[in-house]
C-alpha cells in the first residue's frame, strides 16, 4: 500500500507544482510561504480519495485534477491556521517548523488566505461538465457548515465538558467535511448517479470520523517523528477528544466500528472499491 500511495503522491505533487507556481514579483514571499507548507509533505489523502472515488466510475486523475489540488490547498490552509498561536499553537507540521514559525504570523495568516483563494482559482480551471456542482460542494464543505464550523466549535469547547454527541459533531465537521467532499466530488465529477453518490457519502462520513478519532489517539500514543507534528497538543489546549471522553481502548473500538460502517457502504460497488477498502484499512491503522 505504501508503494501504491507513493506513486499517487508523485502524480498529485506534479499537478500541485504546476498549479501553484512561484512568481518573481515584490510579493514573492507569499508564494514561498504557500509552497513551503504545500510541499512540506503530507499524505495527500484528500486528492487520492477524490481520484480513487472517480476510478470506481472508470475515470482517472485528469478528471479530478483541478478540484483535487484545490481541496489539498484548502486542507493545507486549514492546517496553517490551525497551528497558529491563536488556535492550537503548534510549532511542527509535516515534519517541518510550522508556517508561522518559519515566516511569521502575519505572512502565515496571509499564506492561508492565499491558498484558499488560489484553490477556487484552480478549481475554476476545470472543464468537467459537473464542475459547477463540485465547486458548490467544495465551497460548502470548507465553510461555516463544514470545516470552519467544526473549528469554531472545537475552539469554543476547549476546557469544557461536552457529550460524545457534541464531539462527534465537531469531528464530522472539522475533519469529516473535507473528507466527505473529497469523495463526493470525485463521484460527481465522474458522473455517478444520485444513489451512487449517496453510498460514497455514507462511506466518507464514517471514514472522516474514524480518521479524526485515530488522529486523537495518535496525539497521545504516536511519535512526533513519525507524525511530523507534536504529540500532546490536545491535552495542552485542553481539547475535547475521543481519548479524553472515552479512553484509548474504547476509542480504538470506535475507529473500528466507524471504518466497518464505511467499508460496508462500498459493498454496492463490488470489486470496484477494492482500493478504497484497502486504503481505509491502511488509514485506520496508520502511525502518521
Ligand atoms: C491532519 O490531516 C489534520 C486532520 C484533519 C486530522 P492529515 O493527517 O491528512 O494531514 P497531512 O495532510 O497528511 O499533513
Ligand atoms: C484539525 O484537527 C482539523 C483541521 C481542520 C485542521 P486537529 O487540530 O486535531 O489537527 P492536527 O492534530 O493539528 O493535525
Ligand atoms: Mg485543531
Ligand atoms: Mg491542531
Ligand atoms: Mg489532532
Amino acid at each position: 500500500m505504501k508503494n501504491e500511495l507513493s506513486e499517487r503522491i508523485t502524480v498529485v505533487d506534479t499537478s500541485l507544482d504546476e498549479l501553484l507556481p512561484q512568481y518573481d514579483n515584490p510579493q514573492s514571499v507569499i508564494y514561498d510561504a504557500m509552497r513551503y507548507s504545500i510541499f512540506a509533505g503530507g499524505k495527500r489523502l484528500r486528492p487520492i480519495l477524490m481520484w480513487e472515488t472517480a476510478r470506481i466510475f472508470g475515470k482517472e486523475w485528469d478528471c479530478v485534477k483541478e478540484l483535487a489540488c484545490a481541496l489539498e490547498m484548502i486542507h493545507t490552509y486549514s492546517l496553517i491556521h490551525d497551528d497558529l498561536p491563536a488556535m492550537d499553537d503548534d510549532d511542527m507540521r509535516r515534519g517541518m517548523p510550522t508556517n508561522h514559525i518559519k515566516f511569521g504570523e502575519d505572512i502565515a495568516i496571509l499564506a492561508g488566505d492565499a491558498l484558499l483563494n488560489k484553490a477556487f482559482e484552480v478549481a475554476l480551471l476545470s472543464k468537467n461538465p459537473n464542475a459547477y456542482k463540485a465547486l458548490q460542494v467544495l465551497a460548502n464543505s470548507s465553510g461555516t457548515e463544514g470545516m470552519i464550523g467544526g473549528q469554531v466549535v472545537d475552539l469554543q469547547s476547549e476546557g469544557k465538558d461536552i457529550e460524545l454527541s457534541g464531539l462527534q459533531y465537531i469531528h464530522s465537521l472539522k475533519t469529516g467535511a473535507l473528507i466527505r467532499s473529497a469523495c463526493v466530488i470525485g463521484a460527481i465529477l465522474a458522473g455517478a448517479s444520485e444513489k451512487e453518490i449517496s453510498a460514497i457519502d455514507e462511506f466518507a462520513k464514517n471514514l472522516g470520523i474514524a480518521f479524526q478519532i485515530r488522529d486523537d489517539i495518535l496525539d497521545v500514543t504516536g511519535s512526533a517523528d513519525e507524525l511530523g507534528k507534536p504529540i500532546g497538543s490536545d491535552e495542552e489546549c485542553d481539547k475535547n477528544t475521543y481519548v479524553k471522553l472515552c479512553g484509548i481502548e474504547k476509542s480504538e473500538m470506535l475507529v473500528n466500528e466507524y471504518s466497518q460502517k464505511a467499508m460496508k457502504a462500498l459493498s454496492i460497488f463490488g470489486n470496484g472499491a477494492d482500493f478504497l477498502i484497502k486504503l481505509t484499512d491502511y488509514l485506520i491503522n496508520r502511525n502518521n
